[in-house]
């Protein structure tokens, strides 16, 4: 079953204390902004804030019934980060044993204080995985209701076809954009087209890459033809990148990452757009710095 998202899903990784450290005050402008835009979906990671995030987010989810209503979450678990509420943790790795899924899709329900979790996905694949034991987790978590859809993040093909086979997932979370554009010569695109997954980009806009003061050359070649376009969609740079992830056949949903309710604000006024196939070939040239073969 293919993930239903709205025309973007809100990042969290940037809003708590490994980026802007809103107050709660200040999350509860952005989170009632957003909702008013009808954006009503939240990425998250167990690890975000150093596994601080989600219980911070949480606050304000359990503080009315209302976010509890109209909050969905993605969420994501597997990476073990050091840190100084994980003392048994003395060295970053991976962990996507059935118990350490199970156990944090249970953590997380409790920390963000919500009923279901909308996508719960698998942060990094593990090199020590075992996809039976991925598998049975997703079954007893789908089964029981705590999870509604499941997926993958910055897994390859391979991977993904591996855990796909044994349980069907219904979204893939991969750096995509105009700065990383080497998915498109993947074989991924065309597996989720057929196996009709949903695909999500974190990192839409580069992580911010391309608004830097001094951007790199490849950053420089996508801004002349950014620049060329804005006239003619009226649209600012970054609309015209997220319209580039949309025009793709898979219809990209981005993940974005500010903290500026302002700029959520202008996205979604400008509404919903495409690109013509040869604006989207533009930018892609200016991207891979050479034309296509
Ligand atoms: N699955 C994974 O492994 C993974 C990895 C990384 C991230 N993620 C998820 O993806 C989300 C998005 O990632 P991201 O934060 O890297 O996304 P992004 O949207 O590419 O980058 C966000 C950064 O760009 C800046 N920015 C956005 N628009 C701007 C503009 N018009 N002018 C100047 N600066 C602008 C933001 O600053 P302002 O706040 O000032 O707007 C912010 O610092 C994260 O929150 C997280 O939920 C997932």
């Amino acid at each position: 079953m293919k993930a239903k998202y709205p025309p973007f899903i809100i990042g969290s990784m940037r809003l708590g204390n490994w980026g802007r450290d809103l107050s709660l005050k200040d999350l509860k402008h952005f989170v009632d902004g957003c909702l008013d835009l009808g954006l009503k979906h939240f990425d998250h990671a167990d690890i975000y804030g150093g596994y601080t995030t989600e219980a911070w987010f949480g606050e304000l989810i359990k503080s009315d019934q209302k976010y509890q209503n109209d909050i969905e979450i993605t969420t994501k678990c597997g990476i073990r980060y050091v840190a100084e509420s994980r003392p048994t943790h003395f060295v970053k790795h991976y962990d996507l044993s059935s118990s350490h899924i199970i156990a944090s899709a249970e953590n997380s329900l409790k920390t963000l204080g919500v009923e279901r979790i909308n996508s719960f996905l698998l942060h990094r694949p593990d090199y020590l995985m075992n996809p039976h034991e991925i598998a049975a987790a997703f079954e007893h978590l789908v089964a029981s209701g705590k999870v509604k859809q499941v997926g993958l993040s910055n897994f390859t093909y391979d991977q993904t076809q591996l855990i796909h086979r044994l349980f069907p997932i219904d979204v893939l979370q991969l750096e995509i954009s105009a700065m990383n554009w080497q998915l498109f010569e993947s074989a991924i695109p065309a597996f989720c087209q057929l196996e009709n997954i949903a695909l999500t980009s974190w990192s839409p806009l580069g992580g911010g890459s391309i608004f830097s003061p001094r951007p790199d050359d490849q950053c420089k070649r996508i801004i002349k033809v950014l620049d060329k376009l804005a006239e003619k969609y009226q649209a600012d740079h970054d609309q015209l990148l997220f319209a580039w992830l949309r025009t793709h056949p898979c219809k990209i949903t981005p993940v974005t990452g500010t903290a500026n309710i302002g700029r959520i604000q202008r996205y979604i006024h400008r509404g919903e757009f495409v690109l013509s196939e040869q604006d989207w070939y533009l930018i892609l040239e200016a991207a891979r710095g050479e034309k296509v073969a």
